[in-house]
């Protein structure tokens, strides 16, 4: 699939799931912005990986949280390339606390690198995708907690339940002009986010116990949806989310 002379914004698109996005898009011929707030070295390292694949990346520091950090990402994107033709708002985090013990501070924090950044993040590419013409692609890397509770984990369900349905409404407010908005679901996959669980043979072996397919997912399965979503292959995905998730949504220990 061709995404020649394409340019992508992939947010958090120096490590985990946001590396192999930054990578696939490049693979499938898009020049690449990639956002980051920490690692100017590793982003540096991923742009001449991208350099060798024969497309460009610039890196961009900005917070997504920060809605002029934004607008300045964006900016940077027109700046260097004249366009915006995919956005992927993929930063995340999360605290793993529950609805009893989180704090303000981790609920403001966590709200606001996931939802604030993607609502926004959205707002802004499409603004851009609207002046320029043409339509676009914005892709919202979710979770399978966009719809299924996480027990431990509150803020971060919220944050994703909130992606799932701004996927939905601005995707059909933003369909007139060409804009497809898609969600990619991941379940479990194998960056730092979860390092923890990694790192714990028997919540690892339980977790992996969980999954239909019997494994976490490697970053770059998840990339390949995203590519497909962006590209041609998604031309009739809008308002919806893809989940790549092994099962694990629809497993059940048959009791
Ligand atoms: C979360 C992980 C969790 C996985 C599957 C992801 O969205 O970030 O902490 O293990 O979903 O439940």
């Amino acid at each position: 699939m061709s995404l020649k002379g394409k340019v992508a914004i992939v947010t958090g698109g120096n490590s985990g799931i946001g590396k192999a996005i930054s990578l696939g898009l490049a693979k499938a011929g898009a020049n690449i912005v990639i956002d980051y707030v920490a690692h100017p070295e590793a982003t540096e390292a991923l742009q001449h990986e991208i350099a060798a694949m024969g497309s460009e990346a610039i890196g961009v520091q900005a917070d997504v949280s920060s809605v002029a950090q934004l607008q300045a990402l964006v900016d940077a994107a027109v700046a260097k390339f004249g366009r915006v033709d995919i956005m992927v708002n993929n930063a995340g985090v999360e605290t793993r606390t529950s609805v009893l013990d989180t704090t303000e501070d981790q609920y403001d924090k966590v709200l606001s690198i996931n939802l604030k950044s993607a609502f926004f993040g959205t707002q802004i590419a499409a603004r851009q995708m609207v002046a320029q013409g043409g339509g676009g692609r914005i892709i919202n890397v979710t979770s399978v907690h966009e719809d299924w509770p996480m027990p431990g984990n509150t803020a971060y369900c919220l944050a994703k339940g909130g992606m799932r349905m701004l996927t939905r409404t601005a995707g059909v407010e933003l369909a007139a002009h060409g804009i497809r908005v898609v969600g990619v679901g991941p379940g479990a996959v194998a960056t730092p986010i979860n390092l923890s669980t990694m790192q714990d043979p028997s919540l690892l072996a339980k977790l992996n116990a969980a999954i239909p397919l019997g494994r976490m997912a490697e970053p770059e399965e998840i990339a390949h949806v995203v590519v497909f979503a962006a590209g041609d292959g998604g031309s009739y995905l809008t308002a919806t989310t893809i989940f790549a998730d092994g099962g694990i949504m629809q497993s059940s220990v048959g009791l």
